[in-house]
C-alpha cells in the first residue's frame, strides 16, 4: 500500500489546521497547509500593489512566484521568493482578499500542481478547501470539518488576539460569511465535501475529541486494506 495521505477540508475557522497538525504528529506524517500558499500569493500581490480585480495579472503572478513550505510540524514556515512571510500572511489585509485570489482558475491550477507534487510520494496530512475533491482525490482518508459561524469567529478572534490583533466578533462573522460565500460559490473547485468524506461538526467538541474521531476512522480504513 502507498504511504497514507489524509485530506482535510472545510470552511475558515472550522479547526482544520490545529487538528491537522496534531493528527500529522500522531501518525508521523507531514502537515501541509494549502491555504498558506494562497495567502502568500495574496501577500505578494498586496506588496506589489496589484489590482485584485485584475485576474489575468494575478494569474501571471501565480506562475512566476516561488512558494516554499518548510515543515517539521512543530515549526511551519512559509516563504515566497525567498522571503519568510509566515506571520505576515495572517494579517487581516491578507485574510480580506485571499478568496478573491483563490477563485481564479489559473491560480488554482498552479497551486494544485505544486500541492500534488508535494504529496506524490505519500505521507501527508493536507488541509484546504479542495483537497479531497481535486488535489488528492485518491487520499485514503478524507474529512470535512464544519462548525457554526459564531464558534468559528470566536476561534479566529482568539487566534488574532494572540498575534496582537483585536478584531470585533461581528466583523469576523461578516468576514467569515463573505469568505464562505466566495469559497462555496466559485466556479473552479468550490468548497464542497468529497462524496466519501467523513463530516465532523466540531462545534462544542474539544480538539482532542476531533483528532480521536479521525484516528479511529483512519485505523478502520487501514484495517480494511
Ligand atoms: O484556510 P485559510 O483560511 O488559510 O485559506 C485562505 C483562503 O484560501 C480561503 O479563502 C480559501 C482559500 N483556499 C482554497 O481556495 N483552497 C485551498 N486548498 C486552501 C485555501
Amino acid at each position: 500500500m502507498s504511504k497514507l495521505n489524509v485530506a482535510i477540508d472545510g470552511p475558515a475557522g472550522a479547526g482544520k489546521s490545529t487538528v491537522a497538525k496534531l493528527l500529522a504528529d500522531k501518525l508521523g506524517l507531514l502537515y501541509i497547509d494549502t491555504g498558506s500558499m494562497y495567502r502568500a500569493l495574496t501577500w505578494k500581490a498586496l506588496q506589489l500593489n496589484y489590482d485584485f480585480n485584475d485576474t489575468a495579472a494575478l494569474a501571471e503572478l501565480s506562475s512566476e512566484v516561488m512558494i516554499k513550505l518548510i515543515t517539521d510540524n512543530q515549526n511551519y514556515r512559509v516563504f515566497i521568493d525567498g522571503e519568510d512571510v509566515t506571520g505576515k500572511i495572517r494579517q487581516p489585509e491578507v485574510s480580506q482578499r485571499v478568496s478573491l485570489v483563490a477563485r481564479i482558475p489559473e491560480v488554482r491550477k498552479n497551486m494544485v500542481r505544486q500541492q500534488q507534487s508535494m504529496a506524490a510520494s505519500g505521507g501527508v496530512v493536507m488541509d484546504g478547501r479542495d483537497i479531497g475533491t481535486r488535489v488528492l482525490p485518491d487520499a485514503q482518508a478524507k474529512f470535512f470539518l464544519t462548525a457554526s459561524i459564531e464558534e468559528r469567529a470566536r476561534r479566529r478572534q482568539r487566534d488574532l488576539k494572540q498575534k496582537g490583533y483585536h478584531v470585533p466578533l461581528e466583523t469576523l462573522m461578516a468576514e467569515i460569511s463573505q469568505r464562505d460565500y466566495i469559497d462555496q460559490n466559485r466556479e473552479t473547485d468550490p468548497l464542497v465535501p468529497a462524496e466519501e468524506a467523513i463530516i465532523i461538526d466540531t462545534t462544542g467538541l474539544t480538539i482532542n475529541q476531533v483528532v480521536e474521531q479521525m484516528v479511529q476512522h483512519i485505523e478502520n480504513v487501514s484495517d480494511c486494506k
